[in-house]
């Protein structure tokens, strides 16, 4: 089965893997959101039922939540949990200091919010999304709807301040209307080519009313767990300064592919 999964599939399905080696009995885990966090999802599933973890799940999006439900794991919100002790997460874009950018699925303000009430976080990604520089992936803002016309053209104005590389926005569409957010909001990406200071851009794109959260994670993420498609995985903890190898085999397991 795993060898209908294409490379990238395989890369993200391993990161997944080797990400529950940080996942304990009894701890409290914020599930992210995304295609990477998907397979996370499914392999904690797994060991839920082939293992007896027993763990806590707080979903970043109504969708990680539908399939952790499913899945087996104990689904809370996070005022229930109060704090995590994990959080794992995909990224669009991490850079040497493990800066991200996130949001391409359009959950960034509840992935913020349980990544920052985390113990740790962990991003797992296919080596794709290694950047030098930020920036390449338009960067999601997120907006209230009232009024978002005037925060559109208020963060364009910001731009031209800041040291990027494009200034144009475009509002987020799902078809022909705008793209609703979990929170009920819409999103503005930023098409910035490359964010030369990403710390102040958070900063300053966060000071302007009507803006609700932008996709920047600056000193949140911990370590990263990156997949190969050969099923080699490289994980890099900021912290320690540590990077480890590993190699993953493919198993083929009927429960976790079923769906694929
Ligand atoms: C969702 C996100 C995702 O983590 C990010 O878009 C990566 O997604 P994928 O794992 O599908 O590449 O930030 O808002």
């Amino acid at each position: 089965m795993t060898n209908n999964l294409s490379p990238i599939d395989k890369a993200k399905f391993v990161a997944a893997k080797r990400a529950t080696d940080f996942v304990e009995d009894g701890m409290r885990v914020g599930l992210g959101t995304g295609s990477t966090a998907a397979w996370l999802v499914r392999c904690l599933g797994d060991l839920i039922e082939k293992e007896g973890l027993r763990i806590t799940g707080v979903p970043t999006s109504s969708r990680t939540a539908d399939l952790a439900r499913e899945v087996g794991i104990k689904v809370v919100s996070l005022d229930e949990a109060k704090w995590l002790d994990i959080t794992i997460d995909g990224a669009d874009e991490y850079d040497g200091n493990l800066n991200l950018i996130k949001g391409g699925g359009g959950a960034l303000l509840q992935e913020k919010i349980v990544a920052t009430a985390s113990d740790q976080m962990v991003v797992i990604a296919d080596i794709s999304k290694q950047v030098d520089t930020l920036g390449a992936f338009p960067l999601p803002v997120e907006v209230v709807p009232f009024g978002w016309q005037t925060t559109k053209a208020l963060v364009e104005e910001t731009l031209v301040g800041l040291d990027v590389l494009g200034q144009t926005t475009t509002l987020r569409l799902n078809g022909d209307t705008p793209y609703i957010t979990d929170e009920g909001n819409y999103i503005v990406d930023l098409h910035l080519k490359r964010i030369g200071n990403p710390r102040q851009m958070s900063l300053v794109i966060n000071q302007i009313p009507g803006v609700v959260e932008n996709g920047l994670f600056i000193d949140i993420c911990d370590a990263v767990v990156i997949g190969f498609g050969d099923g080699k995985v490289e994980v890099r903890d900021i912290n320690a300064g540590t990077i480890e190898e590993d190699h993953l085999d493919f198993i083929d397991d009927e429960n976790m592919f079923s769906d694929l």
